[in-house]
């Protein structure tokens, strides 16, 4: 029960501290950031508790084993020499993802064959049965990662993505990933004693994270399974304690308001509040930015615009401008959070950034900036904000 293991919980690039800070506070200090992964030792009950109370893990792996190979066919043979059926039976349908970082091995879906092979090989030789491979659904998720010749195989404890919460019923257009809708509010340190206004809000993605945080609910309740349910050394006991401990849950009475000019982007936000049981705490309004009232004098607004995939650059630089003038004009009192892939957009914003974090949004490099918007003292402020920023928290 206390025995402890290694772990490598992987995340998005900009997210690594926050996930750091997100496994100390479950008690786990035995840790070291990597890019895009924190790795960490823990005993089993770390392991269910990381999978479930981290809002920006995306998966946590646990090595298994490690050895060199020169070759593919070394790979093969050094693969087999591990006793697989400490890790699964025949009746597991399983899956293998590789990772390479080699000039020896430069096919990733090769090296993730030839183990798959030997695994299967190695059942076939001993059971005289192979078990079924299913890279869609498997029981057992593998993962190889190479480095030069140096090969580890990690088991992968949470199965399908973390930031597939189960919550999501419907999503209209480009939705956030929730572990980096999350990341951002846990980034921008909004407490509940502040409204939370997300005035853009397309699916709901930020306001049901920000409703989470605030009330102290797992991301975890919502998912059906972990793929260390499927594990032959799985403790439901433990697994259950994990579960059923809601200490981390508190009553909130934070405002949180949600907005879009989509009736269909409102509607769908409606269905997964509902989903997630949070209809009670969060007001949706099917309205333009323009419109929106501020619930309170102060407050944070966390938000992505639309990113100018549909719109044409001169209508987006617009647009910005005219958001920009809003928060100037209704949002006096308030820090101003902007998820933005168009860097270009911004600067049409009208608006000094005092803070600037740079991330990734799937594939697409964005800027995350804070605008302070307090006037009268808004060059006062600027300028203090300006010799204390961070200005590039995480880059490349
Ligand atoms: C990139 S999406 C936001 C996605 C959202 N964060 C999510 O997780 O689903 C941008 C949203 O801005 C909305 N939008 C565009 N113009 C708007 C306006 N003038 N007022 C309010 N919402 C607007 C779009 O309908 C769209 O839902």
């Amino acid at each position: 029960m206390t025995q402890k293991f290694d772990f490598v919980a992987k995340t998005l690039f900009g997210l690594e501290e926050v996930l750091a800070k997100e496994l100390r506070a479950i008690g786990i200090d035995d840790l070291t950031v990597h890019r895009r992964a924190v790795s960490f030792r823990g005993t089993t009950e770390d392991l269910y508790r990381a999978n479930f109370h981290c809002r920006t893990a995306i998966r946590i792996l646990k090595p298994i084993y490690h050895f060199t190979a020169r070759n593919e066919e070394e790979l093969y043979g050094q693969a087999k020499k591990f006793d697989w059926s400490t890790i699964m039976d025949i009746s597991h349908k399983f899956a293998v993802d590789g990772v390479v970082n080699s000039e020896t091995f430069t096919h990733s879906r090769y090296v993730a064959l030839k183990l798959k092979d030997a695994i299967a090989d190695q059942f076939r030789d001993n059971t005289g049965r192979r078990p079924f491979v299913d890279p869609k659904n498997p029981h057992i998720q593998l993962h190889i990662h190479i480095s030069g010749q140096e090969c580890t195989v990690l088991l992968d404890s949470s199965g399908d993505s973390l930031h597939r919460r189960g919550y999501r019923q419907l999503q209209d257009v480009a939705p956030l990933n929730e572990v980096l809708a999350a990341g951002l509010i846990l980034l921008s340190g909004w407490d509940d004693s502040k409204p939370f206004v997300d005035p853009m809000c397309g699916s709901g993605t930020l306001l049901i994270e920000a409703a989470l945080i605030a009330r102290g609910i797992p991301p975890g309740v919502f998912r059906k399974e972990f793929g260390f349910e499927n594990w032959l050394n799985f403790d439901k006991e433990l697994f259950e304690k994990v579960y059923n401990d809601d200490s981390t849950e508190r009553e909130s009475s934070a405002i949180i308001l949600g907005g879009d000019l989509s009736k269909r982007a409102i509607e769908i936000t409606r269905e997964n509040l509902k989903s997630a049981g949070l209809q009670r705490f969060i007001e949706v309004q099917h309205s333009s930015i323009f419109d929106l009232v501020p619930p309170a004098t102060t407050g944070v607004v966390i938000t992505n615009p639309p990113y100018g995939e549909r719109l044409k650059k001169e209508q987006l630089d617009i647009f910005y401008r005219q958001v920009g003038d809003c928060f100037k004009q209704k949002y006096d009192g308030w820090d101003i959070w902007m998820l933005a892939g168009n860097t270009e957009a911004l600067k049409s914003f009208g608006l000094h950034a005092s803070r600037t974090i740079s991330l990734l949004n799937g594939t697409i490099e964005c800027k995350f900036q804070r605008f302070s918007m307090y006037k009268g003292s808004m060059k006062a402020k600027y300028r203090e904000e300006d010799t204390n920023s961070d200005k590039k928290v995480a880059n490349e």
